[in-house]
């Protein structure tokens, strides 16, 4: 089994175009053969990366897309839309779109559903809160976020998708989960994929940890048997700070 780590940069609503490029220029020449990079700018400035960076080592992904293929959907950007400029990759169930954007399994699942359906890969992103981790019930959490959104995903479909475990509480805080916390939830986390899709594909299926990954801690983090690379927040607005952790990545 070798799973190719992955690093990601999920920039979230922060940067102007002019910011954007200033970032992207540094960033670049950055290519490192044992790890997937990959940056997530806002919707307005994804086509102005993805000229930026062809030929790059870098891939550009969206942090967010919609159910629906077409139509009367206000402010709302569709998989044929990323597709035609060029991105392949979505983030989709981010704890800030489940809290302050109120997307339910549900919507999540419709989502994943049509972004696999149209080809797009999936960074699938679940965690649970600090009150559900501290009345001990995080395995029962992340077990139905997973089941929930994967439930009618095939063999075939379930290869598009990589999963980011981000307990809520650790992420923006500069408190990561420690080591014991990440190794033994990725570990469930590839259980439960065993269990539904067998053996080949849990082996196969990238884990990314997300949750105040910093230079200082990502080389330990990475090393954990189950994590695959990670998805990093605010240590990706900065040039110096992602780089490290990308060179982290590479071992
Ligand atoms: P931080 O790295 O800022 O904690 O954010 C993690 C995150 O939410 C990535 O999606």
């Amino acid at each position: 089994m070798s799973r190719k780590k992955i690093v990601a940069g999920n920039w979230k609503m922060n940067m102007t175009i002019d910011e954007s490029n200033d970032l992207i220029n540094e960033l670049k020449e950055v290519s490192e053969n044992n790890v997937e990079i990959k940056i997530a700018p806002s919707f307005t400035n994804l086509y102005n990366a993805i000229s930026l960076l062809t030929n790059s080592g870098i891939e550009v992904i969206a942090q967010n897309v919609h159910s629906e293929k077409r139509g009367a959907y206000t402010g709302e950007i569709s998989t044929e839309m990323l597709k035609s400029i060029g991105v392949n990759t979505v983030i989709i169930g981010h704890s800030e779109r489940r809290k302050y954007f109120n997307e339910t399994d549900t919507i999540l699942s419709k989502k994943v559903k049509a972004a696999v359906e149209n080809s797009l890969n999936v960074i699938f992103c679940i965690g649970e809160e600090l009150s559900e981790r501290e009345s001990g019930n995080h395995f029962d959490i992340i077990k139905n976020q997973l089941t929930n959104a994967l439930i009618d995903l095939n063999n075939i479909e379930i290869k598009n998708i990589v999963i980011a475990y981000e307990p809520v509480w650790a992420i923006g805080t500069g408190m990561s989960a420690n080591n014991h916390q990440i190794q033994e939830m990725h570990e469930f986390i590839r259980e439960l994929i065993n269990k539904k899709f067998g053996n080949d594909i849990a082996d196969n299926i990238r884990i990314l940890y997300g949750g105040s990954v910093k230079p200082n801690n990502a080389k330990e983090i990475f090393s954990l048997n189950d994590v695959d690379g990670g998805l990093i927040g605010g240590a990706s607005l900065n040039f110096s700070d992602f780089h490290s952790i990308i060179n982290a990545a590479n071992g």
